[in-house]
């Protein structure tokens, strides 16, 4: 006999299942990668979506993940956002009270100056791709806890592989430990060149720190004017 609970766990990983099983025929996989006729199937297709498709497809199943608590808390799931191709991609924490009422990154205050901020660099919303490391609402705006992060992890990578930014900004110290996989501070990778796997990294405070702490708006204004000459340089 099959208890409520385990009927209630069968039942969402049937779910998480599916879901995955569109997401990978989305992206042209074959439903079982060891069958010969799905294999010719996929190999001969030239149906393979792009990017784009692909990232439409990403952000079905991100908004239907259970994969943490988080999914308990959530209004609704909040992925990425920008329009391809772009080559400079903004990392944040994850999503706050607004941005989970309205299913979009950075639109509460500290999504008001990071489009200042993106601005201050002579760019726009529109031309850049903007994320956060995890891509549910923690209760209360704590910071996301390391399952958590894990949890939503590949999502990230995805977005990343997807998008194939050149540059990426980390924006506080939870993108920033993220994307290093380090533990330091932010204070001491902000403003910096760092590569990680083959990509330009530069680190920043996190504009709803910069809104507690105006005194260190400064920091961040040299960190973004690195990020435009990086940016120039790419450009060329
Ligand atoms: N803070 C974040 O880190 N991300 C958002 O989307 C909003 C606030």
């Amino acid at each position: 006999m099959v208890a409520g609970s385990d009927q209630a766990n069968i039942g969402q990983f049937v779910e998480q299942l599916k879901e995955f099983l569109e997401f990978q025929k989305d992206r042209g996989r074959p439903f079982l990668p060891w069958s010969k006729k799905n294999r010719e199937t996929s190999e001969s297709s030239n149906r393979h979506p792009g990017p784009i498709e692909s990232l439409q497809a990403l952000s079905r199943v991100i908004l239907g993940c259970q994969k943490c608590r988080l999914f308990r808390h959530r209004r609704q799931a909040v992925p990425g956002e920008g329009s391809l191709p772009v080559c400079l991609m903004f990392i944040g924490e994850g999503p706050g009270f607004e941005e989970d009422q309205q299913g979009r990154p950075f639109v509460g205050p500290a999504g008001q100056l990071l489009t200042k901020m993106i601005k201050a660099i002579d760019l726009n919303r529109e031309e850049v791709y903007i994320t956060n490391v995890v891509k549910c609402r923690p209760p209360e705006n704590r910071p996301p806890l390391e399952d958590e992060v894990e949890a939503c992890r590949p999502f990230l990578e995805e977005e990343i592989r997807l998008i194939n930014p050149q540059l990426l900004v980390t924006l506080g110290s939870c993108a920033t430990q993220t994307m290093t996989r380090t533990q330091k501070k932010i204070s001491d990778l902000r403003g910096r060149l760092l590569k990680v796997n083959g990509r330009r990294l530069i680190a920043t405070y996190h504009p709803a720190y910069l809104l507690r702490n105006p005194g260190a708006k400064r920091e961040a204004w040299e960190d973004l004017k690195r990020v435009r000459r990086e940016y120039d340089e790419l450009e060329k």
